[in-house]
């Protein structure tokens, strides 16, 4: 331990590290910022333009192309495989109008007892051999975009290891690896499914997406998280109108919402095309219904009404668009942290993602030695007007500035690179007082701990809480040892050797060989885990328990 004290105290001392490396701008970068509610309505109103079209094979496309245009305007067309390798065309038209004409032009499958069908935006496309050459004759304007397929590791890493710098490779990480349009596109649709089964049944409902599907810090294949609302349609409230629907009371011992959210659970599992393995986690202080759709290859995690977990999702968004450098850093030390097993798919006793992302967000607020990065929580707090205000779940005050537009220009903009980010990033952290301290962006500098458990990072939007106190003492530690090790890795690109593991590919390891390094890396470290443990899968999707849910 001591040797590791010692070579702690080397690399801080090293304050020259990276200064030599290319400068680029990063303050005066000028942008019209979008908020986040249009984006977010954008991506909605898309969601109702659109149908998921499963086909025989990528080559349908001239037909489905051809068929589709002589009902309606289609606009762009996108094309991926699920895990069962079958083919799915994601077709955006012109109006919602040209989605309902098309779909008048639908059937069912077939008749069949077992079988009761549903209208969704999810069909498929009868081939007829026949009619192929008259379609494939016509001339189509449109180019079939990228899927979602995820990159190829290999390809991966040789396009890092042929990067010049450091940061160049932390940026090819995040181009190459965060969610694309047609993942973002497929997990509105997916929201877009829910909301027309429902409205059948409930008059003012919403869906949406929420966490790293569209919080911009979500890399390909992230799970998506859903929650269901009232959205209030104020008409419908008005009480000058005098017919008033009659309303039904939900009786009984739990709560409505639960009771709702088991039947959502049913309907899933008996009315929704490609929803799979459902499972109802009802009695969490969040119920919530989880599910796999296997059209889409997602999995998914529906909840009530947790609005500040849409906020929170706001506010991450945010700060990622304020700074070009935001997204790329997370996305290395998530990858980071993923590799040397400090974030695990399985819930547990270990960090997530998203305490990590307040993390690095945390380390962006530290003053340097030419300026901050990102303004502090309580910043945005006092910048905001009477149109930021929001409370969710009747009493979580979720006023902040939403329009980055009117937050005034920080004249003192840090410049440093990514890679001068990323070593700091770890001898921040490694030099970081966990026994005393508190990580909390609200005021943007450490503040004292008000309880003894390990790691303490604060929920900016429910402040009495910690969003990590799950993690483990053993866990905090492996944090505290796992950040001095990437710090001395990439204090030794100093030397400028370009070995196989320079630079990031030192930090990071191919999916694909995870099992072997991760025995070696634990034998290293004395780790104790049982062999389920070293050899459980990647990709595995991750399940809450009940009890993770609560803590959070
Ligand atoms: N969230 C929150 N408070 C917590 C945990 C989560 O507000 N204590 C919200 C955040 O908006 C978070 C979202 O719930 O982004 C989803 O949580 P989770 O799925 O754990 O994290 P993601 O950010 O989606 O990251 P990942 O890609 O690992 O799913
Ligand atoms: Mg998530």
């Amino acid at each position: 331990m001591s040797v590791l004290l010692n070579r702690t105290k080397s690399f801080i001392c090293t304050k020259s590290f990276c200064k030599s490396l290319l400068v680029r701008n990063y303050s005066d970068v000028p942008k019209k910022f979008k908020t986040f509610d249009e984006v977010i309505a954008q991506r909605r109103e898309e969601a109702r333009r659109s149908l998921v079209v499963q086909v025989n094979s990528e080559s349908s496309f001239n037909e489905l192309y051809n068929y589709c245009s002589t009902h309606a305007t289609v606009k762009d067309v996108h094309h991926y495989k699920n895990f069962n390798d079958e083919h799915f065309m994601l077709m955006e038209f012109a109006s919602e109008d040209n989605v309902k004409e098309v779909l008048q032009t639908c059937c069912f499958h077939q008749k069949d007892a077992d079988i009761m069908a549903s209208k969704s935006p999810f069909v498929w496309f009868r081939a007829t051999p026949g009619n192929k050459n008259k379609y494939e004759a016509t001339t189509k304007s449109l180019a079939v975009k990228d899927g979602n397929n995820k990159v190829d590791e290999d390809e991966l890493f040789g396009n890092l290891m042929e990067c010049h710098t450091v940061s160049d490779q932390i940026q090819m990480l995040y181009d190459k690896t965060k969610l694309n349009d047609v993942g973002i596109r497929l997990r509105f649709m997916l929201a877009r499914q829910l909301e027309v089964m429902m409205s059948s049944l409930y008059a003012n409902i919403a869906i949406y997406p929420f966490g790293s599907s569209v919080n911009g810090f979500g890399k390909m294949g992230c799970d998506l998280d859903l929650v269901l609302t009232n959205n209030v349609n104020y008409e419908l409230l008005d009480t000058n109108r005098r017919l008033v629907y009659q309303e039904k009371k939900c009786e009984g011992g739990r709560s409505p919402w639960q009771r709702h959210m088991e039947l959502v659970g049913t309907l899933l599992e008996l009315r929704v095309a490609g929803a799979a393995r459902v499972q109802k986690i009802l009695n969490a202080r969040v119920p919530i219904v989880k599910y796999s759709h296997e059209l889409t290859s997602l999995d998914c995690d529906l909840c009530y009404n947790n609005m500040s977990g849409v906020y929170m999702s706001e506010l991450l968004w945010l700060l990622g668009e304020r700074d070009q450098r935001v997204r790329p850093l997370t996305f290395a030390v998530r990858r980071w942290a993923r590799t040397v097993s400090l974030t695990n798919p399985h819930p547990g006793r270990w960090i997530t993602n998203f305490p990590l992302t307040l993390m690095v967000l945390f380390f962006l607020q530290q003053r340097r030695h030419d300026g901050f990065i990102l303004p502090s929580f309580n910043k945005l707090v006092a910048a905001a007007g009477k149109d930021d205000i929001r409370i969710a779940e009747e009493s979580v005050n979720c006023t902040f500035l939403r329009d980055l537009n009117k937050l005034p220009a920080d004249s003192s903009r840090s410049e440093d690179n990514l890679e001068t980010l990323l070593y700091h990033f770890f001898e921040y952290y490694a030099q970081f007082d966990f026994q005393e301290k508190a990580i909390s962006i609200v005021e943007g500098v450490p503040i004292r701990k008000p309880n003894s458990l390990p790691l303490y990072i604060v929920n900016p939007l429910e402040q009495a809480l910690n969003v990590s106190r799950n993690v483990s003492f053993e866990e905090c530690e492996r944090l505290k040892m796992e950040v001095r090790n990437a710090a001395w890795h990439l204090e030794a690109v100093l030397d400028g050797k370009k070995t196989e593991d320079w630079g990031l590919l030192g930090l990071l390891e191919k999916q694909s060989t995870r099992g072997v390094k991760k025995l070696l890396r634990v034998g290293h470290n004395h780790r104790l885990v049982s062999v389920k443990d070293l050899f459980a899968e990647d990709e595995e999707p991750k399940r809450k328990t009940d009890q993770q849910i609560d803590a959070s």
